[in-house]
């Protein structure tokens, strides 16, 4: 729960119209089936794909808010230009994916 609250906090300072359940509906639709339900990115796809676990402080400490917007809305290809996410910019307004880097970054556990 604690983090739904976190999310919620983080929704309301953006001001963005989106439910905390909103986010965690379009996570599960449109994520999940890489980066898992959980972020660990333990799913056949994600680990085909190369995902990282998003419950890794370190890993969530790697790549800024904006960094994470760009890849969300143009997604990414690797060097042979093989698409490994797909751009979701057509499917998602800007609010949608600021509020969706919100929940990537509740995910995290806490640095040990
Ligand atoms: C087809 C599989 C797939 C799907 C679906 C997918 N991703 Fe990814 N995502 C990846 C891969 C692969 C990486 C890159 C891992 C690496 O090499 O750093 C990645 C990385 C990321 C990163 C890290 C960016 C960075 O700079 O390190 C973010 C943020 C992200 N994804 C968000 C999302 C969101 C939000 C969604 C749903 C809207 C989503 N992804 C759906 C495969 C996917």
């Amino acid at each position: 729960m604690k983090k739904f609250a976190l999310l919620t906090a983080a929704l309301l300072a953006s001001s963005a119209v989106l439910s905390a359940a909103d986010v965690a509906a379009n996570w599960d639709a449109n994520c999940a089936s890489c980066h898992g339900k959980d972020g660990k990115g333990a799913t056949k796809a994600g680990r085909t794909a190369g995902v990282k676990d998003f419950t890794d402080a370190a890993y969530q400490k790697d790549f800024t808010d904006q960094k994470a917007v760009d890849q969300i809305k143009n997604g990414m290809k690797d060097k042979d230009g093989k698409e490994k996410m797909k751009a979701f910019a057509e499917k998602m307004n800007d609010d949608e994916v600021k509020a969706v880097v919100a929940y990537i970054r509740t995910l995290a556990a806490p640095a040990k």
